[in-house]
């Protein structure tokens, strides 16, 4: 008996700990924050730059691994410190300040290309790991705002133009990253669309449009990634500061999406002490802001106001639900990172990314017979092109090249342009190791022209560097490279294009060339990703994410938002300058929805993609069973090689009323030959309207149709669809 007893009692000391361990993350972090002293309740919200940035800093806690963030943890409550790193691309390189490398992934654009979220899924479970094994416990990802401004200096970083594209794509990169039991973001909510003036200017858009457009694409990326956490944006909002933003965070956020993890702000975006009671949960990067209000200011205002006393709870459980949540506070310990089969998974989605956009008289795949091979220009000699910023990632030896660009202050050494490690011509030249290869670097027009005339094939690299901290001026190629183009491909038609850009570009020259393909920056493994593509070993099967406009007069502002008025510098603040910026223009119309509503024909339309075989779509029936929306069709492989195919399924009509909205897609691989029938169901919200606070269903004919871009629609099916409303979900 008494043994028995001795094992109740043990079961009964050990249940605590056990129950601890499979008690919900609410309830534990209920507990937590109730054991916590009032000295302890600041230590959460609020977080340094772990970067000794400026002289004179103080320096960094032991506990602290050089990246973006450290926030001190409770050792008495078993709450662990959280060790931030940026990014959605991989572990960055912190302006160098820590040398053991990462394995970047290709960029958001190259990853929105592949329409494919499984394999997004793979790309953050492998940056989660490495970050996991370096000491990181938060991975600064999720990096999703709509690109509604292609010159957008972080166009690079982000997923695409659509809300239903990005939030899928995004929230399963998200989900990937946490399957390592660490905490990602989702970012920036909401509506930083550019970087030139950042830190001051003030969108404007109404209600409807922001929840149908960008707050959408947060909206699903949140529910489907279930991200930790959110971080808030540098610029205002309808007059209020993204993360002073009592409808943005408390209203939609909060409440009506009902998300549970934490608000943290942006690196210096935090205007005052009040942020606390507008949903702003951590303060990060402090010592960037105005003051460290989320410490002993925060701590004052809840010893004598109750609302802050009653948030600072609230604060610290929510911090407390995401580490539980995700699992951050599982003591993990540093480990080795397989280069070699991270690099794998970034190369495999480089190759998914590859978007095939024009290939005349079977320039591509690359005939075996061609022997004397010209290649020019885009250090393809050196390496891949990377984009600038936080966002930076350095692989284990560090850049191939790094081209300074001048500036200076905090900024000055993101201005440079960097070059991943994996040569394209190194790796066509192991492709094809009989054909005789020329390269020319591209600075001289007469020299490449002459390197091209005998040459049974050129390929050209051409590229546009972008970066965090400042927008492109134009859409051009720079440096001279669009009279490259034009005139080597006046001298030999044979000319390949490989284009290494941030995001869309204009291509005066398109029709002299025989093939041009969009290589993105292709990350870690690019060089051997376009070597894939180009000689046939990868069909390419990636669709643009992006309309590439014509010339920016198409756009809905054809100068650059703020470009005359204040530098380029976001995190400069000039003194008595604002800016605002009437998103109402577009309004949910962003990217192929605006070129829809006026007409005009871009260069290369959202969802467009070419293969090295073809695909016939047929037989789409729409049905509508109660709230049940769904879309079957067929796929057809008609040509003589395997490939995968994207089929959209786009909304294009309400009672008769023209309307243009991607409403599903879906991946398919299919061998030569192979056909098969497809069923995807729609998400409501994409044809419903939002009205009198929530979502609404006019009801009637909705026609829907399936594209191969969102120019190229096969017929239209219409379905009746019954009215109704809901809420904010
Ligand atoms: C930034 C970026 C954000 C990044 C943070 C930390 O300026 O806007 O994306 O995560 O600082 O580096």
């Amino acid at each position: 008996m008494r043994l028995a007893l001795f094992l109740s009692a043990t079961a009964m000391l050990a249940a605590p700990a056990f129950a601890q361990r499979t008690a919900s993350p609410e309830s534990r972090a209920t507990k937590t924050e109730a054991a916590m002293t009032d000295a302890e309740r600041t230590i959460l919200t609020q977080g340094i730059l772990a970067v000794p940035l400026f002289p004179g800093m103080p320096p960094l806690p032991a506990e602290a691994i050089p990246g973006a963030g450290y926030v001190a943890g409770i050792p008495r409550l078993n709450v662990p410190s959280l060790r931030e790193s940026d990014a959605s691309l991989g572990v960055a390189y912190v302006m160098g300040l820590r040398k053991d490398g990462a394995t970047a992934l290709p960029s958001g654009m190259a990853m929105g290309s592949t329409w494919n979220p499984a394999i997004l899924r793979a790309g953050g479970a492998m940056i989660g790991s490495e970050a996991k094994a370096k000491g990181f416990n938060v991975l600064l990802a999720g990096g999703m705002n709509l690109i509604r401004e292609p010159r957008n200096g972080r166009t690079f970083e982000y997923l695409g133009e659509d809300p239903l594209h990005s939030g899928i794509l995004g929230g399963a990169a998200i989900a990937g990253i946490q399957s390592n039991g660490i905490i990602s973001t989702i970012k920036h909510l909401a509506f930083n669309n550019q970087e030139t003036a950042r830190g001051i200017l003030d969108v404007r858009i109404g209600e409807a449009p922001a929840r149908e457009s960008d707050l959408l694409a947060f909206q699903i990326g949140i529910e489907r990634g279930q991200p930790g956490s959110v971080m808030c944006s540098y610029n205002q909002l309808n007059g209020a500061h993204a993360c002073d933003n009592d409808w943005l965070l408390n209203k939609v956020l909060k409440r009506d999406w009902g998300y549970k993890g934490f608000v943290m702000s942006d690196w210096g975006a935090v205007p005052r002490l009040e942020a606390a009671l507008h949903g702003l949960d951590q303060q990060s990067g402090a010592q960037l802001d105005p003051k460290v209000f989320f410490d002993k200011p925060l701590a004052d205002a809840a010893a004598n106001d109750p609302a802050y006393k009653a948030r600072l709870a609230d604060m610290n459980r929510r911090i407390l639900y995401a580490i539980y949540a995700s699992g951050a506070d599982k003591p993990a310990a540093k480990a080795a990172i397989d280069f070699k089969a991270d690099g794998d998974v970034a190369e495999a989605i480089a190759k998914e990314g590859i978007v095939l956009l024009r290939n005349c008289g079977g320039a591509l795949p690359l005939a075996a017979s061609a022997k004397k091979i010209t290649v020019i220009g885009g250090y393809a000699d050196t390496g891949v092109l990377s984009g600038g910023g936080s966002s930076q990632v350095h692989g284990e030896r560090g850049p191939a090249a790094t081209v300074p660009l001048g500036g200076d202050g905090p900024f000055a050494s993101f201005t440079s342009q960097q070059y991943h490690r994996s040569s394209p011509l190194a790796a066509l030249k192991a492709r094809a190791p009989t054909a005789i290869f020329k390269f020319r670097d591209g600075r001289y027009v007469t020299d490449a022209v002459q390197a091209a005339k005998d040459a049974d094939v050129v390929i050209i690299f051409a590229t546009q560097w972008m970066s965090e901290g400042m927008d492109v001026p134009d859409l051009h190629l720079p440096g001279g490279q669009d009279a490259l183009i034009e005139a080597v491909s006046i001298v030999n038609p044979n000319t390949i294009v490989v284009l290494e850009t941030g995001g869309p570009v204009v291509m005066p020259w398109l029709e002299k060339t025989a093939a041009v393909v969009e290589a993105w920056y292709p990350g870690a493994r690019g060089g051997a990703a376009i070597a894939s593509v180009l000689y046939g070993d990868t069909n390419p099967s990636g669709h643009l994410p992006v309309t590439f406009p014509a010339s920016v007069d198409q756009l809905p502002s054809p100068t650059l938002p703020g470009s005359i008025t204040t530098e380029p510098n976001p995190m400069g603040k000039p003194p008595g300058v604002s800016l605002s910026l009437d998103y109402d223009v577009d309004g949910s119309d962003v990217g192929y929805r605006w070129y829809a509503r006026t007409g005009a024909k871009p260069l290369f339309p959202f969802g467009f993609g070419l293969s090295y075989t073809s695909f016939e779509h047929g037989g789409l029936k729409v049905t509508a069973a109660g709230k049940v929306v769904t879309a079957s069709f067929t796929v057809g492989n008609i040509g003589n090689r395997p490939g995968a195919d994207v089929p959209q399924l786009y909304l294009v009509s309400v009672n008769g009323q023209k309307k243009m909205r991607l409403a599903a897609f879906d991946k398919v691989a299919l061998a030569a030959g192979a056909s098969r029938k497809v069923s995807v169901s729609v998400d409501p919200r994409l044809i419903a309207d939002w009205k009198d606070g929530g979502w609404s269903i006019a009801g009637g004919a909705y026609g829907f149709a399936l594209g191969a871009s969102a120019e190229a629609l096969g017929p239209v099916q219409t379905v009746r669809i019954a009215a109704r409303k809901w809420g904010p979900q």
